[in-house]
């Protein structure tokens, strides 16, 4: 198996009290894969990233590939416009995969429409205005507010170098989005855009291995057919509920029974930093219903070691760890020695600094768990395409047997509607004015 749960061994488990071969829990395990397996549990229309990675549109793929050769050939710099489930996964694989500090002279990709924030919009359109750059608009609805309304200002930016209405323009943007309905649907149709697909049937969140991700990943350089390959070893090895993702879901949904109600997820390289952002949203809007669900929050080691480390180890113990241990880094750098050890750090000469990295984690994982931190640590070889296209999967699997262990709808997110009608309510827009006028009152309050 790719990813192996370590240290969830018998001294482990009876520590935290954690009886995983319960045969009622084990039952709950089952039903929760054969209600995934047979599609009848809750949210089962939002199941298309089950079988993806095995049934993706061949051709749509195809498109994909060549668009992105486009793109490079075409553009110095790519706007992906799209927020939450339509642009994290993206944003995820491109930190984690891409070197930290580049010479290359690639196309850029710029996210854009994942905030309402007027600067960051300004400095954009200051920073694109004197170069060759294209769009990819995903939003699946096309109607959410802040993608539309990035779309909006750099389409015009298009529209005013080369000509409104103007082939140029059209071959510049890419919009993918539902196949058959919407507004970026119609006005993709209407305007000769080249579009792609999100799913009718797969939820933003479950997204990144279909074009919502594919696409701007593939502009970035990174082998997307790697990414698929990897998800669909995730899926050929994680069919039984005795496999990793079971255990996994398990162990987490057993911690919150326990009273641990926050995950926090680890890593040790900076270059996660957008995956743990990625699986936030995965399990915060899969399962923080009913007013339920294990609160997911996530960390980078060892610099958070010096901010959040005090509360990990001491503050309330209502937390539990899953840790991301990348056995081997992309590179590695040897300590040598000084001739003079004015720095003290001489008993690491012929050490990597690795090495080093890797004694943080053992030790970290040692004093939270003597500190009452359950650590739970998912291995994996090593970083790249194929290993981040597993992780992925196995994430939206665990999480969807996590979501029906805890007797949630995995799929839905209604909670996301209240603070959008309040905005729509106080901005005016057609429909709303009687909610206008309540939280007027409330505000003046
Ligand atoms: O997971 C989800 O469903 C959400 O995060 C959506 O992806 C996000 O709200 C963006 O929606 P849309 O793609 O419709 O613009």
């Amino acid at each position: 198996e790719k990813m192996k749960l370590v240290n969830v061994n018998d001294t482990y488990l009876s520590k935290f009290n954690l009886d995983m071969n319960n045969q009622k829990v084990q039952d709950e395990l089952k039903y929760a894969f054969d209600l995934l397996d047979s599609k009848s549990g809750a949210g089962n229309d939002y199941l298309g990233w089950v079988d993806y990675p095995l049934n993706y549109d061949k051709n749509e793929f195809e498109r994909i590939i060549k668009a992105a050769e486009r793109i490079k050939k075409t553009s110095e710099v790519l706007i992906v416009i799209g927020i939450g489930g339509s642009y994290l996964g993206a944003k995820a694989s491109i930190e984690a995969l891409k070197p930290n500090f580049s010479k290359e002279k690639g196309t850029e990709v710029i996210f854009a429409g994942n905030s309402i924030s007027a600067p960051y919009l300004l400095e954009l359109i200051e920073y694109v205005k004197d170069k060759d750059f294209s769009i990819n608009v995903i939003s699946k609805s096309g109607t959410t507010t802040e993608p539309a309304l990035a779309f909006r200002v750099f389409k015009k930016m298009l529209e005013d170098k080369y000509g409104k209405g103007s082939k140029e323009v059209a071959k510049r943007i890419y919009a993918t989005t539902d196949p058959v309905k919407g507004t970026l649907h119609d006005l993709s149709v209407e305007c000769g855009y080249e579009m792609f697909t999100v799913p009718s049937d797969m939820g933003g969140r479950y997204s990144v291995l279909s074009a919502v991700g594919l696409l701007p990943i593939a502009v970035a350089g990174i082998d997307i057919k790697e990414l698929l390959e990897g998800a669909k070893e995730a899926y050929l090895e994680n069919k039984d509920y005795n496999s990793e993702v079971g255990k996994y879901a398990l162990i987490r949904n057993l911690l919150y029974r326990q009273g641990k109600k926050i995950e926090l997820l680890v890593g040790y390289e900076p270059q996660l930093l957008y995956l743990n952002e990625w699986w936030k949203q995965l399990f915060g809007e899969s399962e923080g219903k009913d007013h339920k669900g294990l609160f997911p929050a996530s960390v980078i080691f060892s610099t958070d070691l010096h901010s959040m480390g005090q509360y990990i180890q001491d503050g309330e113990r209502h937390l539990f760890e899953t840790v991301i241990n990348i056995k081997n880094p992309k590179y590695d750098l040897k300590i040598e020695p000084l001739e003079v050890d004015l720095d003290n750090l001489n008993y690491l000469a012929g050490k990597t600094v690795d090495y080093v990295n890797k004694q943080a984690m053992l030790a970290t994982v040692l004093a939270h768990t003597d500190g009452d931190v359950p650590n739970v640590v998912l291995e994996l070889d090593k970083l790249d395409a194929r290993n981040l296209g597993y992780l992925f999967y196995f994430f939206e699997k665990a999480c969807a047997i996590s979501g029906y262990l805890l007797g949630v709808n995995p799929f839905n997110q209604p909670g996301v509607e209240a603070y959008k009608k309040n905005m729509f309510a106080l901005l005016g827009k057609p429909g709303y004015e009687a909610q206008t006028e309540e939280l007027r009152k409330k505000l003046n309050k």
